[in-house]
């Protein structure tokens, strides 16, 4: 995140003062639909970078039988020109550098209910929601994503002017980690749920930063979002939610250690010893269906293979590779430090030698771009390059390969892996995060342990091998094919938690409430 330098000063803000509380108390009874409030900044129908947007779009849908659950989401160029049609419901206030804006409301085909911060100035802009065409990060994202934590609390302080209001806000990742820290300095009751879907992406800013966003003083403490001089939006997120969840177990395990905590292991292993800290492993959503997805060039399943062949021509032909049938590898990811692209950059002439093609769909940080772009120049035939993001190649790619190669140097949870077991296509991965969790060494993938060139090669050579016993791969292929990974297993512990932290909340304010009347 950009460190602006303050432009203006906003010494006489007025402080973060609760203008109204929701009546909490009484809209939920035992066993009803809780409402809740799920904040984001990615959303895949409309617009993504990552997994963070596929799972703001499936596990809000996942969860909409139990629960009425809907979206918060900056008001980005491509939502706003999207072409579905956004209804003004509501507005919020400015507070410091932060502009006042309007609440707008989308209703998709499915029903699900998307709220839209609208603020031009400082959403519709080209590029991703984060930076540039170039990808250089916004420079004012703290004020962009501050606006968004801000609206989150106002609505849940029914001071949005939207009838609906949340008994719980569930906010991911550093662009929403200040929702409950703004509720919490407002002495707002709502609870709140914060998700890390990545520890790498922390939203830092400069202390100078502060009275731009209006934030109080304790604001800059170590117990409170202050991490090494700077201001860290996603500790804000850890400080004050009621509970936090990460997206699969091993990676809950594995942030409370030195190796990956990023400097945040030591508050994250007193949380973890309070049972505040927890991992709920993602799913995916059941348009990843081989046999039906509309993406694909032709439909296949476990018992009928001759579309999975389709689609690895149509691979073949858009990464210009040679269609000799030799063992089709695919990296569909972010081109960053944490994919371990370069591990990838290592094996590839021990792949191309042992007979191997590689299609690499990917984009990110400009030298992995470059180097990835370099290696399809030199093995033409051989390796096929598109820096660039596209679904339909994606999907294809899953479908196509015959092998997915995912060397994560750590990964929450990864989604890629599980579309590619699910089309039938084996990860060779690094045995990290939910990596560990969705696979089975040698039963539906690939797993090696040191991030190494020789370690993640051993796993090559061992999926090499599966591939010269064609009924040793299909029987791999169709046991990947059947892993359980839809979202049903992993809304039963948001249920739960969801249920546990509004209930909590019901039986204080009745416990109050009697101690009032009495
Ligand atoms: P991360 O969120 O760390 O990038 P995940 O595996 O959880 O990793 O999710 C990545 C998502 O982004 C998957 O849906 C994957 O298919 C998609 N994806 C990554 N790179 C590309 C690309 N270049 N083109 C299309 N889809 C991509
Ligand atoms: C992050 C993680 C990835 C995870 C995704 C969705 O981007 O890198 O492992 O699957 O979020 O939770």
């Amino acid at each position: 995140m950009g460190n602006a330098a303050v432009t203006a000063r906003f010494d006489e803000v007025a402080p973060l003062a609760v203008r109204q509380q929701p009546s909490l108390h009484v809209e939920s009874q035992h066993g009803q639909k809780k409402k809740i409030l799920f904040v984001t900044s990615e959303f895949a129908d409309l617009v993504k970078v990552g997994g963070l947007g596929d799972v703001s779009a499936a596990l809000p849908r996942a969860l909409s039988p139990r629960h009425d659950v809907r979206v918060l989401i900056p008001g980005y160029k491509t939502i706003v020109d999207s072409g579905h049609p956004i209804r003004i419901i509501g507005e919020v206030g400015g507070h410091a550098a932060l502009p006042p804006c309007k609440i707008g409301r989308m209703d998709l085909d499915d029903g699900l209910i998307v709220y839209i911060v609208l603020c031009p100035e400082l959403y519709e802009r080209e590029g991703n929601p984060y930076g540039d065409a170039n990808g250089r990060d916004w420079p004012d994202n703290h004020i962009r994503f501050a606006r968004l934590g801000l609206a989150a609390a106002d609505i849940a302080a029914g001071t949005a002017c939207i009838s609906w209001c949340p008994e719980l806000v569930h906010a991911n990742d550093w662009p929403a980690g200040l929702a409950p820290a703004y509720m919490a300095w407002r002495g707002q009751a709502t609870p709140s749920v914060f998700t890390i879907h990545n520890l790498a992406y922390q939203g830092l800013c400069a202390p100078e930063c502060s009275p731009e966003l209006g934030l109080p003083d304790e604001a800059f403490d170590p117990e409170s979002m202050e991490f090494y001089g700077k201001l860290s939006f996603l500790k804000a997120g850890l400080t004050y939610a009621n509970h936090i969840t990460t997206v699969s177990q091993t990676y809950a395990r594995e942030i409370t250690t030195a190796d990956f905590g990023y400097g945040l292991e030591g508050m994250l292993k007193l949380k973890a010893d309070a049972g505040l800290l927890s991992g709920i492993a993602n799913g995916i959503d059941e348009s990843w269906q081989p046999m039906t997805d509309p993406h694909l060039v032709a439909g296949f399943s476990a018992r009928h293979w001759q579309g999975k062949r389709a689609n690895a021509q149509y691979v073949e032909q858009t990464f210009g590779l040679d269609a000799d049938g030799g063992p089709l590898f695919a990296v569909v990811s972010r081109l960053v430090q944490q994919k371990g692209i370069d591990l990838t950059l290592d094996v590839a002439e021990r792949i191309v030698t042992g007979g191997g093609r590689i299609a690499i769909i990917g984009r990110g940080e400009p030298d992995l771009e470059a180097a990835v772009a370099e290696l399809g120049k030199r093995y033409p035939g051989r390796i096929g390059v598109n820096v660039g993001f596209n679904e339909t190649d994606a999907r294809r790619m899953f479908a196509g390969s015959d092998f997915l190669l995912m060397p994560s140097r750590f990964e929450p949870c990864g989604l890629s892996q599980m579309y590619a077991q699910r089309f039938g296509s084996l990860p060779i991965a690094r045995r990290t995060g939910g990596l560990a969790d969705t696979i089975e060494d040698g039963v539906t993938g690939f797993l090696f342990r040191e991030p190494t060139a020789d370690a993640y090669f051993e796993a090559i050579e061992r999926a090499l091998n599966v591939f010269k016993h064609p009924e040793l791969l299909n029987a791999m292929r169709c046991k990947a094919m059947a892993a359980p990974l839809y979202w049903e297993q992993s809304v039963a512990p948001y249920d739960r938690l969801y249920t546990e932290l509004v209930e909590e909340l019901e039986a204080n304010a009745a416990r109050q409430q009697v101690g009032r009347s009495l």
